[in-house]
Formats: C-alpha cells, sequence, structure tokens
C-alpha cells in the first residue's frame, strides 16, 4: 500500500475534454445540470463510506460545504453505511446519472477496477478523497487524504515511549477490516512497536463506531480482566466506548488501563483533557475544500498532484485542554 503513497504528478488535459463532454449530457437531468454545460455548475457525485464516527461527521459536513451551489457545484450525496457494495452501486448510479467528476471515500480497498474502469470508459474523472484503495492509480485522478501509517505509527512511538522495554499486555480495536485506514494504522504501529515490551493479547475489529468498541472491549474484559494495561483504539469513537465498557467493569479509563486513539475529535479530546484518553494522533477529516479545488483543477485540464497528504497533530493532555476551545470538530 505504501508504495503507492508517492506523489506524482498528473497531466489532466484530457480531462478538459471530459468536462465539456458530460456537462453536456447532464443537462438533460436537472436545472443545475444546465447550468454546468455552459460551466457554471459542476455536478459531482460523491459516495461516502456512511456515518461511524464523528470524524465522518466533520469529514460529511466538510465536504457538502465545499460542494456547496454557492461553490459552482450541484452535489450528489450516498452514505453507503460502510457496505462496499453499496457505495459501489452508488458509483455505477452516479455514472448512469452522468455526472461530471465522482469523489469516493472508500469502505475498502478492494473490488473498484471495474466501476472504475466504468467511470474511465464514459469519460467521469474519479477523486479519491480519505482512503486509498488498491486499483491501478490510472484509473483515478487524485487522492487527498491522511497519511495512515504515519499515525499508527506516530500512536506505537508514544506507546514504546511511556512504557519502554516494560512488559506490558495490550489489546487492539482496529477500524474496519479491509479499509485503508485501518490496515496502514496497524502497519505502521505495529512497525514503531517492534523491539518494546509490548505483548499484544487480543485485536479484533469495532468497525470505528463507538458501540463496536464497547462491545469488543467489554468481550477483552471478560477474557482477560485486569491484565490489560494497555489499550490502542484506530479511532476516538471506539476509544469512547471502550471507555464506557471499562468504567462498567469497575476499571478506571487512562489509569488502570492506558488509552492511545486516533482522530483528535472533540468528543475524544474532551476524554483525553480528564485523563480518560491518554493520546490522540490527529487525522484531519476538513478536506472538503482541497477535495473541491482538485476537481475543478482536473475538470479544467489543470496539473495535479496524484497523491496530496494531509497534515496531523499530536496531543497530550495538557496540548488538549489548550486545544479544546478552537477545536471545530
Ligand atoms: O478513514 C478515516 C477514519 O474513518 C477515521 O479515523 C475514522 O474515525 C473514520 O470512520
Amino acid at each position: 500500500m505504501k508504495k503507492k503513497f508517492v506523489t506524482g504528478v498528473l497531466m489532466a488535459g484530457a480531462m478538459a475534454l471530459v468536462l465539456s463532454g458530460c456537462s453536456s449530457t447532464s443537462s438533460t437531468t436537472t436545472a443545475g445540470a444546465t447550468t454546468a454545460a455552459a460551466g457554471k455548475v459542476i455536478t459531482v457525485g460523491f459516495a461516502q463510506t456512511g456515518s461511524e464516527s464523528g470524524w465522518r461527521a466533520a469529514n460529511t459536513e466538510s465536504m457538502k460545504t465545499a460542494f456547496s451551489e454557492a461553490n459552482g457545484f450541484k452535489l450528489v450525496f450516498n452514505a453507503a453505511d460502510n457496505k462496499p457494495e453499496a457505495q459501489i452501486a452508488a458509483v455505477h448510479s452516479f455514472i448512469n446519472q452522468k455526472v461530471d467528476a465522482i469523489v469516493i471515500a472508500a469502505v475498502v480497498t478492494t473490488g473498484w477496477d471495474d466501476v472504475l474502469k466504468e467511470a474511465q470508459a464514459a469519460k467521469i474523472p474519479v477523486i479519491l478523497e480519505d482512503r486509498t484503495i488498491d486499483a491501478d492509480p490510472s484509473l483515478y485522478a487524485a487522492w487527498f487524504g491522511d497519511d495512515f501509517n504515519k499515525e499508527g505509527k506516530t500512536a506505537g512511538e508514544w506507546v514504546v515511549k511511556t512504557f519502554g522495554s516494560t512488559p506490558t499486555n495490550m489489546v487492539v480495536l482496529e477500524g474496519t477490516t479491509g479499509s485503508s485506514a485501518a490496515t496502514d494504522r496497524t502497519t505502521g504501529f505495529n512497525a514503531a512497536i517492534k523491539g518494546s515490551g509490548i505483548v499484544q493479547l487480543a485485536s479484533q475489529t469495532g468497525d470505528f463506531t463507538r458501540a463496536g468498541g464497547k462491545t469488543v472491549m467489554e468481550g477483552f474484559l471478560q477474557k482477560y480482566g485486569k491484565t490489560i494495561q494497555l489499550l490502542f483504539a484506530q479511532n476516538d469513537d471506539m476509544g469512547l466506548g471502550a471507555i464506557d465498557a471499562i468504567e462498567a467493569a469497575g476499571l478506571k479509563p487512562g489509569v488502570d488501563i492506558k488509552i492511545v486513539t486516533i482522530d483528535a475529535t472533540k468528543d475524544g479530546m474532551t476524554a483525553l483533557s480528564v485523563g480518560k484518553i491518554n493520546y490522540i494522533v490527529e487525522c484531519q477529516p476538513l478536506l472538503g475544500d482541497q477535495v473541491a479545488k482538485t476537481v475543478k483543477d482536473v475538470l479544467a485540464g489543470k496539473t495535479v498532484e496524484k497523491m496530496q497528504y494531509g497534515v496531523d497533530g499530536a496531543f497530550d493532555q495538557a496540548q488538549a485542554l489548550a486545544a479544546l476551545p478552537t477545536r471545530k470538530y
């Protein structure tokens, strides 16, 4: 996966032709598309993963704001409830609707080749946001998102700094199985903790949801009880669900069980500020403006970077307290 994270450039000249071709056909469907034919409104189909987390809610809002009518777009939005088949069906539907461009936040990395080839044949450019996929890079124009491997590595480095070579029993709440976010965070984290005293008792998916995190953590607690000393939750929501389970088991989150998560949503940062989480690595969800600019550039035939990364920070308790008053999501 990491090898695809190489920055490259794409001459999108062909896409300018795509824009004119697609706009004229979309003009038959809506008033917005009629304006598109005149080059004023761009119809974009956005295939979102679902609404699994606070991060996702912030990402959806950012995308809807950026792809607003005021900014020259007509947005056709679909949230696939984290079901890969439903997401691919949504992309098929965007192609049938002859949108000008398609944006995808892929639930999983696999299964994209056929529908992307279909979009390419229909001369509709595809821009990926948030998650990467395994398809041939020639099938999409650009990707904009966060470096999940680096996020996992940063979380792992905090673990090593905190526990060093002291034997420490850890459980892991993984994100959605098959998503680049889960796979790359696992890879980065495991590389960082290699050779440390961390002993992984169990690792299971909580599907990036609060309910999933709570249920899986309940199982971990039943099986391993007080021997658990550390939890790595691959997003805030699963960590917050796990906190409920830990408290229900009569243990103190952040004290009896140290917790490191990823995202830095307001809810996660609030838990960090009161010591229930010990460290959070940021994953920036406010990607809308950059993605919208990329879509416009691709359609205008401009040169765009193939892989574009957002910048992420990391927070301990004091840093969370300082950041919370101005936290946007
Ligand atoms: O792909 C980004 C991940 O997806 C976020 O960390 C998680 O909260 C979301 O659901």
